[in-house]
Order: structure tokens, then sequence, then C-alpha cells
């Protein structure tokens, strides 16, 4: 079959990975791609957003099932008009994309259907907001209602700080029209996991827990950032853990959305904040998580390409279980100088020949590209390095032996992906 996978990240490049490894793939295309997708799939000049350009690709190419990785594309509504056009295509419609593209209905939805989540109140004008953080004090969480690139969540430790968002978000409109709604919640504390699901609305299958490092320095410190790496199995997520978030999230939300006449297939990701009272939703994806999926998919041994073949038509019932390697992952990010702010590009990547020698480690790019035999940087997060051990312990010495070989001017990362797994704090 012929897939088009589209995006330029890691999660893309782990995806198109992943489906090299599919017996059913026999072409793999990825648009627009980088550096590291083009070595083993054909990277075609389409931006990930031009909807236009990639029905006439898909058309001409007989594509046989497209795979979405960015959210804007989906919210935009791609699925909708790839399937008008009787063409596969994998992903949430533009009425399911809401979960993420509107956070006032992704929270409206979860308090309708009893989806446990911070209690929060949804405000059109500025200054009745300003009034009800006043109200209710600090900390407390003030959230864009559109997509904002992943900046438009403020968690506010003062008063202050929490009125400052409200004015940049509603008065000086720094994210235009995703800041016409907002919404103030209050602060959860706790470990955060990633719960991952693919389903076709009627069937879900659980992909395995990870956990992200959204901060850009060592012990979560500084600002967030994309994801500077993930591991997976998140140790925070017992097996019972895990059926009570599949239950109060993930069942109720999927349920509830078929309840509203919202049919979602594709990925449903669960940002859970595991409070002393139980496990609460911080957000929904709509979308593989990334860096996530970088540390989920080396441990899965089905065929991905085979379920979401399965989802796209709405047969996901014929995919009994997934089938897990039972060693734990590490993605670490080596991130661009100046990221998360502006960033230097077009720095060369040396060392990644001697890495691709090592047992055990892939190296998924992200920000780079190909010049004549050279990787040259070209985005903020370049690369995620990504290990496998029996113990999570032996995956992260895996993993950061093989970032010590790699380097270019510049070059960031974490030290401690993964630790608080060791630690358990
Ligand atoms: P979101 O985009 O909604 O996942 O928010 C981004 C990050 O903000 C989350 O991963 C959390 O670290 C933090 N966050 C969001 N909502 C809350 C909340 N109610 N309480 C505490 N932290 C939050
Ligand atoms: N890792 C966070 C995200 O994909 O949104």
């Amino acid at each position: 079959m012929r897939v088009l996978v589209v995006g330029s990240g890691g999660r893309e490049h782990a995806l198109v990975w992943k489906f090299k490894q599919s017996k059913s793939c026999d072409k793999i295309f990825c648009a627009p791609g980088n550096g590291g997708i083009a070595q083993i799939a054909e990277c075609i000049d389409i931006k990930a957003d031009d909807i236009d350009g990639l029905l006439e690709f898909a058309r001409k190419e007989k594509i046989d099932l497209t795979v979405i990785g960015p959210e804007i594309v989906l919210a935009a509504g791609i699925v909708d008009i790839f399937c008008e056009n009787k063409l596969r295509i994998f992903g949430p419609n533009k009425a399911a994309a809401q979960l993420e593209a509107s956070k006032v209905f992704s929270k409206e939805l979860m308090a309708k259907y009893k989806v446990p989540t911070a209690d929060f109140r949804v405000f059109d004008h500025p200054d009745a907001a300003d009034k009800y953080i006043e109200k209710i004090g600090a900390p407390c969480v003030v959230k864009a209602d559109g997509l904002a690139s992943g900046k438009g969540v403020v968690v506010a430790k003062t008063v202050d700080e929490a009125k400052q968002a409200v004015d940049a978000m509603m008065r000086e409109k720094i994210f235009g029209d995703s800041g016409n709604k907002i919404i103030v919640e209050e602060c959860l504390e706790g470990q955060e996991a990633s719960i991952l699901v693919i389903t076709d609305s009627k069937e879900v299958v659980a992909l395995a827990s990870a956990q992200d490092h959204k901060r850009i320095f060592d012990n979560d410190a500084g600002p967030n950032t994309g994801g500077m790496g993930a591991y997976s199995p998140a140790s925070v997520v017992t097996a019972e853990l895990f059926k009570e978030i599949l239950d109060k999230i993930i069942y109720r939300t999927i349920d509830g959305l078929a309840k509203e006449g919202i049919e979602f297939r594709g990925v449903l990701y669960a940002g859970v904040m595991l409070t002393k009272d139980g496990p609460k939703a911080l957000e929904f994806n709509v979308r593989f998580g990334d860096p996530e999926t970088q540390a989920i998919l080396p441990r899965l041994k089905s065929d991905l390409f085979e379920v979401m073949l399965a989802t796209s038509e709405g047969k996901l019932s014929k995919i009994k279980s997934l089938d897990w390697d039972n060693r734990a992952c590490v993605c670490v990010v080596c991130a661009a100088f100046g990221y998360p702010g502006d960033y230097t590009k077009n720095k060369e990547i040396s060392g990644l020949d001697q890495v691709a020698k090592l047992d055990d480690v892939v190296v998924f790019h992200a920000g780079t590209k190909k010049s004549g035999n050279k990787i040259l940087s070209s985005g903020g997060r370049v690369l995620g390095v990504t290990g496998i051990g029996e113990t999570i312990k032996e995956a992260i010495n895996k993993t950061y032996q093989a970032v010590g070989k790699i380097s270019f001017e510049g070059m960031h990362y974490r030290k401690d992906i993964g630790r608080r797994a060791i630690e358990g704090s």
C-alpha cells in the first residue's frame, strides 16, 4: 500500500520509521518531511497545511492512507475534505478536532459528561476574568481557548501574573482570535502523564503510557517547550490507575462526543494530572504527542499501519489488542542554541554515523535538513535520540551515551530525562 505522512517533526519520523517495518507498506511519502525522514522515505515539497496540495498529491499518487501529524490541519478540516473525496485518511474530522482546537469546547464537554478535570470558568470579557481571579486568588491557570502553538497556558503563581495573562490574551490579543474566550481554572498538583489511545469511536486500543518533560531546563525549570524528552512506560501510571484513566477520562469523552453526534476516529491523547484526589484531565490532543511518540513506538511490536488503516475504515474491532515490548524507552531531545526562543540554524550535525552503529538506539530527526552529504539543523528541536533498555535506568544510560557522540554548535539538552521514574518523585 501507498502511505502519505503529513508533518516534519520527530513524531512524523517515528511514524515513518514504524511504517517501514510494516509488510503492508510498499511506498511511503512524507510532506514535507525532514533530513532524517528523507533517508527512509520520499519527501515531497508540500507544506503540512497546504490541504489542496496534499489532496491533489494523494489523488495523483493513488495514496491508500494519509496520516496526519500536526493538529492545525486537523482543526482546519483536512479529514472532512479527504473523506468527501473518497480518500482514506487517519485522524479526527473537524468537529472532533475541536477537542484540541477549542479548550472551551473540551472543558464544557468534560463538565457535561463528568470527566474529572480542574474546576473552571469561561470568560469572553477581560474585566469579568480579572474580577474572578481576584476572588479565587493564586495560584490559578489562565488558558486561551484556541490553538496557540502550545503557548496558550499560563500557570500563574500570583494574582498579578494571572491578570497579566488575561491582558495579553484578551486585550493585546497575542494569540489573535484564539484569545477571544479564555478559561480560568483551578491549579492542580501532581505528576503528569500522557495517555494515548487509538479509537474509531466504537473500539479503543490503548498505547503504552508516557511522560513528557515540557520545561527547557533540568528539574523542570525555565519556560515551557514543545517537549524536551519523554519516556515510556510512565511508571507512576500503575495498571489500576491506567484503568481508572480509561474509564473516567477516555471512554467518557469518546462516548460523550458520540452523544453529541461526533464520531472520533484517530489518536486521542489525554494530558492527565495524577492528583491526590485521582487522575484529572488537563487537556486533550487529537493527534500523536511529540516527543511521546518517539518513546512509545519503539516499544510497539504490532503493525501500527494495520491498526491505523482499520481505524480509518471504522473497523478497529478487527484488531484484538496491541503487543508491546516490555523494555523501557527514553527519548532525549537535542535542541538548537536559543530554543525555545529565537534559535540558530544551519549547523552541521556530526556523530550520526557513529550512533547508527549502536544497538537499541535510534535517532529521530525533527528540525534537520539534508544538504549534499551533510545533515544540518533547521529547527528548534533538532533530534530525538532514543534508546531502549531492560530497565529505565539502562535505557537512560544507552540514550545519553548516544547523545554524547552527537554534536552541533550550540546543541543543548536536558540531562534528567526519565530520572523521575527512578527517583519516583
Ligand atoms: P495544556 O496545554 O492544557 O496541557 O497545558 C500545558 C501545561 O500546563 C500542562 O502540561 C500542565 O503542566 C500545565 N497545566 C495546565 N492546566 C493546569 C492546571 N489546571 N493545573 C496545573 N497545571 C496545569
Ligand atoms: N508533548 C506534548 C504535545 O505533543 O502536545
